[in-house]
């Protein structure tokens, strides 16, 4: 097939992807929801003809093993997540386990030095639970009893979740990365507007920012809407909304900083009723922890304030604190020689957006190749890609690919001398 071909079909295939969704409009895959398994299946028909045969792990991960030459000791890892937000884009995620499975038909049946496996997480985004990379959390020996015993809005725990999608739970341990991995590597869309602004098609990404994400609940007196006078009220959706600016305003005067509220629940939440509770969610992010924790407790120390002021309460919970993480240099060197050698400016970035590649990197050698996003949109149905950008993509994997196997031969050699 030629490469374009291949390119196109990659990118037909997460089209496809996306009509596997929760919803009659749009595209929302959660934590072993129904249309994952559909999805699951797609994916294995893909893996077949290379002669993968795909299986899900004990966290719901699909996995699919592509031997490498006869007595290989080693596995790369190459993947991506398979959930999604909701009325999400069709290539978040779900393109990185295209470009996986394209690149092991660019092998063409060769075999290398080390083995690959293709890895589907189950659940990056943190929608159903709240919390995210539960299954890139199962590779690195993280998804404990915590979080599997933690329930979703419809008191479902993680570990029901797992046991209700017919997987055997109690196999968790056996998710785990072994000593065996070489690394892991992810291609993702940037998810935003610099490759596009630069003209370049690929990017190398350098660190993944830190992350919080926090539940605040502000809380007051529910009253009539029409016969409690503006004086005696204690309006939970007022002071929500006076601190939701507050956020906007400290993150404008932070440079490298977002802040998001992106969710907000005001309870009873009909027209002719003052609020008396209100749940609103905080995302906060940059490269530097000690920038982002600092900014968290501004913002803690907002909300009390505005809370004090207007005689309501305010409580608030950690949700995730996740550091910020740099990719493994030597692997982004190799990855620097073969975006080269393909034509493209090997440019490193900052990524704004979490990935597996972050969790991942706790216990292997971990990069990620981004794809430029036209437009700079994603989490939404506009979200896009290039079919030439995803063909340099291929190519750019199958070089890394080669120099990875010159490099094991290398070494073979070496640990034989
Ligand atoms: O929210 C994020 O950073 C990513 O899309 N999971
Ligand atoms: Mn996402
Ligand atoms: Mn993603």
């Amino acid at each position: 097939m030629k490469a374009g071909e291949q390119a196109e079909r990659t990118r037909a295939r997460c089209q496809t992807l996306a009509r596997f969704s929760e919803d009659c409009e749009g595209t929302r895959r959660t934590f072993l929801s129904p249309p994952m398994r559909g999805c699951y299946q797609e994916i294995t028909e893909w893996l077949r003809p290379l002669g993968v045969f795909a299986r899900l792990d004990a966290a719901g991960n699909l996995r699919g093993l592509y031997p490498g030459e006869t007595g290989t000791a080693s596995r790369l890892l190459i993947g991506s997540h398979v959930d999604t937000v909701p009325n999400a884009g069709a290539f978040d995620g779900i393109l990185g386990v295209a470009l996986a499975v394209a690149l092991l038909e660019g092998l063409e049946g060769r075999r290398l030095p080390f083995a690959i496996e293709v890895v589907g997480f189950s659940e990056e985004e943190g929608v159903r639970f709240g919390i995210p990379f539960i299954g890139s959390r199962a590779l690195v020996g993280r998804l404990d009893d915590d979080l599997l015993n933690h329930k979703d809005s419809n008191g479902i725990s993680v570990r029901a979740a797992i046991e209700d999608f017919g997987i055997n739970v109690n196999e968790i341990s056996q998710a785990r990365v072994g000593e065996d991995v070489l690394g892991y590597l992810e291609f993702h869309i940037e998810q935003g507007p610099v490759l596009e602004n630069l003209g370049l098609p690929l990017g190398i990404v350098d660190t993944i920012a830190g992350q919080s994400r926090m539940e605040f609940i502000f809380a007051g007196h529910a009253n009539h809407a029409g016969t409690t006078p503006m004086h005696l009220r204690c309006d939970a959706l007022a002071g929500a909304a006076e601190w939701i600016l507050a956020v906007e305003r400290t993150a404008r005067a932070q440079p490298g900083l977002v802040a998001t509220v992106g969710a907000i629940d005001a309870r009873p939440g009909v027209t002719n009723a003052i609020a008396g509770e209100v749940r609103v969610s905080l995302d906060v992010r940059h490269g530097a922890d000690g920038v982002r924790h600092m900014t968290v407790r501004e913002l803690i120390r907002q909300a009390e304030e505005i809370a004090n002021f207007r005689e309501l309460r305010v409580e608030y919970k950690t949700l995730l604190d996740q550091r910020a993480v740099a990719m493994d240099s030597s692997f982004a060197d190799q990855i620097a020689v073969a975006m080269t050698e393909t034509g493209c400016e090997p440019h490193r970035m900052v990524s704004g957006a979490g990935h597996d590649a972050m969790i991942l990197a706790e216990k292997v050698p971990a990069a990620m190749i981004f794809l430029r996003t036209p437009g700079g949109v994603s989490h939404h149905p506009s979200e896009t890609v290039l079919v030439g950008d995803i063909e340099r993509a291929i190519e750019c994997g199958l070089r890394l690919l080669s120099q990875l196997a010159e490099s094991q031969q290398v070494l073979k050699r070496t640990c034989r001398a």
